[in-house]
């Protein structure tokens, strides 16, 4: 029974080591697609589209540091100056499709339940 018990705690390690690995390489790596969750509906938003496809600038979106998530920064409530996660997500995104005439501007168009 010992030595399955340091049987099990060298596989945690090894499952530690092999799963915290790759994760922080791949944190770095652009999503093709991302679910941000919200209660009113989780919003699936096209990253590969609107940066690739559409060549939208990384820093339009990430306008402190490419590649950070917002929410970072952007917690549920405002703190200081940071507004609030939700309201930082909607005048960035709707802020464009509405100036634009182009892409959804509608609550059900973004939340999907
Ligand atoms: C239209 C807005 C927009 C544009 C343009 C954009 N991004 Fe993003 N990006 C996002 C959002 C939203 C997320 C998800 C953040 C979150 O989960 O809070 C994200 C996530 C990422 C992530 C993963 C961050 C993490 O910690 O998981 C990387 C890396 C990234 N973007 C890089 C880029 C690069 C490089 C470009 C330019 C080629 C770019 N982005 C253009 C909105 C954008
Ligand atoms: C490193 C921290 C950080 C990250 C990451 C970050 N923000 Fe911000 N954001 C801030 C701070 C601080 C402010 C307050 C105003 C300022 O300093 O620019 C702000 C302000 C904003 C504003 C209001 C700007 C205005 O003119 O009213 C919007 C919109 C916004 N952020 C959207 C986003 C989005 C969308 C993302 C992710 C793609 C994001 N932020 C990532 C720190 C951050
Ligand atoms: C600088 C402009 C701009 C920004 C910023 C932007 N979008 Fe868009 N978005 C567009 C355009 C252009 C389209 C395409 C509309 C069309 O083809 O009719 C679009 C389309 C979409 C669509 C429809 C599905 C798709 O991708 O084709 C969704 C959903 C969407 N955007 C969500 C978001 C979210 C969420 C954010 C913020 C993280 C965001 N957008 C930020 C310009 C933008
Ligand atoms: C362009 C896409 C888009 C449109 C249009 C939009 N939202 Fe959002 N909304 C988002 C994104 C993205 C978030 C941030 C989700 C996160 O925090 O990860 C969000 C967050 C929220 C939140 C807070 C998070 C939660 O758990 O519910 C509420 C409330 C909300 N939206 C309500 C609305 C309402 C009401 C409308 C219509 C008047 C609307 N939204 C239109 C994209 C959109």
């Amino acid at each position: 029974m010992k030595s399955f018990g340091q049987f099990l705690a060298a596989a945690a390690v090894v499952m530690f080591v092999l799963g915290a690995g790759p994760v922080t390489v791949l944190a770095k790596k652009q999503p093709g697609t991302v679910t941000l969750p919200a209660k009113k509906g989780n919003v699936t938003f096209h990253h590969d589209k609107h940066a690739k496809d559409r060549k939208i600038k990384c820093n339009t979106c990430h306008h402190k540091k490419v590649g950070t998530a917002c929410k970072d920064c952007h917690k549920a409530k405002k703190e200081g100056d940071t507004p609030k996660i939700k309201n930082a997500f909607h005048k960035t995104c709707k802020g464009c499709h509405k100036k634009n005439k182009k892409g959804p501007t509608k609550c059900k168009d973004c939340h999907k339940k």
